[in-house]
């Protein structure tokens, strides 16, 4: 356990936002965990858990701790005929795992290259991308709870996965820490997911059959071309959520906008494409000061260099105010703003 006082977050968020911690502490070792909660400047529930910063808009500078989630491992916990448990630890890369398994042949997070972040991070939002999420491969993970200093293992039912949902943005938000997480992957009959149109046509380009391989290829590829790299360009990847609307609501959306990108739900409603809404808001690609929705992907908020949190988040929220004018659509942010 290693602490620095006032210390930058630049290095660890994506958006490159120069805010300080009060307190910054480097959890080196799942051990530290326990170690920080019975420490004097602990005060494990007002913590700040630092992952990857993939997600987060930094606002103001952080009082109290920080705590970077650090420590790594992978390892194989079981295996059945046709899958095998993989359990990884928060603090390794998301998709240096993903690579991990696709090199081995595992299906199951394939669709899910190059998104930024750290494994601990991924199952609290539910990554998703290109048809699949992790609640897709989830087998379990172990929860560290700040109360009781216990180790639990917590199931998918559990985790109550939604739409970049699940119960550690509810009942267990503040909670405690995610420690690992397990994945059941395929080592054989693989499920690919090619419906997603983008997949298909990459596919097509490049003359390939869908695999493991060149699915994870296709994804990297289609990502690179469309999202900003927040080492070049700092940015959380989609800023909003994709509304799920009423179909009625949708309905009369669509007979002003027949080009209104859909998705019907399970639960009735449709979700619709922010990203669409905003471009035809006219925010697509235009700057505003150093701040700006990114010019190939609308849904994408990024920092052109040293902008601050507040000037981001205030241009979110003119976004926010255009597209509900033009629309009477409230987009909610995908982003946790800390501060
Ligand atoms: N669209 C536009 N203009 C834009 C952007 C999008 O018209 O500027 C339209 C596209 O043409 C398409 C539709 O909107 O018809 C959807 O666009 P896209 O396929 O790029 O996906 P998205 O809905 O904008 C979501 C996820 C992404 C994920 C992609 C691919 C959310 C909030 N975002 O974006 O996830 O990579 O689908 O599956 O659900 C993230 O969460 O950070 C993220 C990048």
């Amino acid at each position: 356990m290693t602490w620095e006082d006032h210390a930058s977050l630049a290095p660890y968020n994506t958006f490159g936002i120069d805010a300080r911690a009060e307190r910054l502490v480097h959890l080196e070792t799942e051990a530290c965990v326990a170690d920080y909660r019975v420490h004097p400047h602990g005060y494990p529930h007002q913590t700040v858990l630092l992952s990857g910063g993939s997600n987060m808009l930094l606002c103001a500078d952080v009082p109290g701790t920080t705590a970077r989630i650090a420590w790594k491992g992978r390892e194989v916990i079981g295996e059945t005929e046709d899958h095998v448990l993989l359990q990884v630890a928060a603090g390794e890369n998301w998709h240096d795992t993903v690579l991990y398994t696709v090199q081995r042949g595992w299906g199951g997070l394939q669709n899910l290259s190059l998104i930024p972040g750290l494994v601990g991070a991924a199952p609290v939002q539910n990554i998703g991308a290109y048809g699949v999420e992790l609640a897709d491969s989830f087998d379990s993970l172990r929860f560290f709870s700040w109360d009781t200093g216990e180790i639990r293992t917590l199931s998918h039912a559990d985790c109550a996965f939604g739409y970049r949902d699940s119960v550690f943005k509810g009942a267990l938000k503040g909670k405690g820490v995610i420690l690992s997480v397990t994945f059941k992957l395929s080592t054989q009959h693989h499920a690919l997911k090619t419906s997603y149109g983008a997949i298909q046509d990459e596919l097509a380009a490049r003359g390939q059959e869908a695999s493991i391989q060149t699915i994870s290829e296709a994804v990297i590829a289609i990502r690179q071309n469309k999202l900003p790299d927040p080492k070049v360009l700092g940015n959380s990847g989609s800023f909003f959520k994709n509304p799920a609307l009423p179909a009625e609501q949708v309905a009369g959306m669509a007979a002003r906008h027949p080009q209104l990108p859909q998705y019907p739900q399970p639960d009735g409603t449709i979700k619709v494409a922010a990203g669409w809404l905003i471009e035809q808001a006219g925010w697509k690609g235009k700057r505003v000061g150093q701040v700006g929705m990114h010019a190939q992907q609308a849904l994408v908020l990024v920092n052109y260099g040293g902008a601050n949190g507040p000037e981001l988040w205030a241009h979110a929220q003119r976004v926010q105010a255009s597209v509900f004018e033009q629309f009477g659509v409230h987009l909610e942010p995908e982003v946790n703003l800390i501060g």
